[in-house]
């Protein structure tokens, strides 16, 4: 098989990179190494910034999140038995839209068939080959476990964390960046109507809790708990109790109902660079893992291919390459920008295992200053509704706004 480029991985990132390519009239094959039912069923993120619901719209992807999609103009900070909103569209004409990354997947991959273009599900064996030439490869095996290998001018590596893409980089190529936090989230996914009509982001004495939604029947929660939790520890009941505790304020009364989903997720941040070796382009978790408490994981994902999409549309026109060798550079930015917002906010909500007497007063402090002053809050709130793919980081641009 013969493609200008080949695309590891239908998450967000490869699936959405399809797409744009395919608006652009670019040929693609996507190879996905779990089956369509797995990706379309696997419950992750939910958070849509303003740009990413944006360009959804823009590529024809939108009718159902316009329809299901929950539009959130604030979110609630809740400490000291009180709530503090963060008027997100009051601060910043702009809002965040709640919406399954499962529902997302499941309407790019309807998108993908609709053109007709290849998704192969349930590869295996996935490897690359010659990324440093002009003419790179990637050999793997059908469902049916017959060989297979593409051929292509690019191989777009958006196979997340545990993909193949980034490990194919030789040695000391790639400078990573980690770090990780001492606790991990407790989610669930309940079938009970939400309690409240915004997110809230609970930073109480006993650990940070997070009530979020799906639809106005089901709920999302999330508990802070130790990075090595056993889920076993954790029967319903006392899920519930703790949920209770961490989100109680006067006149808010927590919503129980069936679990249909529980999981642990560990809390760390993560950054390659370069986000490109030769003819492989990292995009999304395969480059960068943020912690979920900013919600920027697969916003990220979709503001990499973006760039990416334009990047190899420049050069399929007119042989540009300047896109191209920009893409890592540009991409980081965005990338950073959302690493620190994301460490700030997780830093704000959470309690530390070993919590000293003198940083519990300081984001005491910080938290206090958001819940009062317009101007953090407005920090805030430009960073949680996404920031926009173009211009962020030129002078004056945040002033304009
Ligand atoms: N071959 C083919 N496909 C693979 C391979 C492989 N060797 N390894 C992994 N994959 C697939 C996974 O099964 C998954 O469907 O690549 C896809 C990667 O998708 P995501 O992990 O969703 O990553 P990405 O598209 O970058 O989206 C980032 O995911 O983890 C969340 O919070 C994160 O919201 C963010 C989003
Ligand atoms: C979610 O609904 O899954 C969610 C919401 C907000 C976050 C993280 C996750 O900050």
């Amino acid at each position: 098989m013969r493609t200008r480029v080949a695309i590891i991985g239908a998450g967000p990132a490869g699936l959405m990179l399809a797409h744009l390519l395919h608006l652009a009239g670019i040929d693609s094959v996507v190879l996905e190494d779990r089956s369509r039912e797995y990706i379309e069923r696997r419950v992750r993120a939910g958070v849509l910034e303003h740009p990413t619901v944006e360009l959804l719209r823009e590529c024809g992807v939108a009718d159902r999140l316009d329809r299901e999609g929950m539009v959130h103009h604030g979110v609630v900070l809740r400490f000291d038995g009180a709530d503090h909103r963060v008027g997100l569209t009051d601060l910043t004409g702009r809002s965040i839209t709640v919406y399954g990354q499962q529902e997302v997947v499941k309407d790019l991959v309807a998108a993908r068939l609709a053109t007709g273009r290849p998704i192969l599900f349930e590869v295996a064996d996935v490897a690359l080959h010659d990324l440093e030439t002009d003419a790179p490869s990637v050999t793997f095996r059908h469902a049916d476990g017959s060989p297979g290998r593409i051929d292509c001018d690019f191989v777009a590596g958006c196979d997340g964390y545990h993909g193949v893409s980034r490990p194919s980089v030789p040695e000391g190529v790639l400078r990573v960046y980690e770090h990780t936090y001492p606790y991990a989230w407790l989610g669930v996914l309940a079938r009970a109507a939400p309690s409240h009509p915004e997110l809230i982001y609970s930073a109480h004495e006993r650990g940070f809790a997070l009530h979020s939604m799906r639809s106005p029947e089901v709920t999302r929660l999330y508990l802070q708990v130790a990075p090595d939790e056993p889920l076993a520890d954790w029967p319903e009941r006392r899920i519930w109790d703790e949920l209770g505790r961490r989100l109680a304020v006067d006149g808010f009364t927590l919503n129980e109902g069936p679990l249909i989903e529980t999981s642990v997720a560990a809390m760390r941040s993560f950054v390659v660079e370069p986000m490109r070796h030769g003819r492989l382009f990292l995009a999304g978790d395969a480059a960068h893992i943020v912690p979920a408490t900013g919600a920027k994981g697969m916003n990220l994902a979709i503001a990499d291919v973006r760039r990416l999409a334009a990047a190899i549309a420049a050069y399929a026109a007119d042989g540009r390459t300047d896109l191209l060798d920009g893409y890592s550079d540009a991409c980081l930015r965005r990338v950073w920008r959302a690493q620190h917002f994301s460490w700030w906010m997780t830093s704000m909500v959470h309690l530390p295992p070993d919590a000293d007497p003198f940083s519990e007063r300081l984001r005491r402090a910080q938290l206090h200053y958001v819940a009062a002053s317009p101007a953090a809050a407005r920090s805030l709130a430009e960073n949680y509704v996404g920031l926009p793919f173009e211009g962020a980081d030129e002078q004056g641009w945040y002033e304009g706004r």
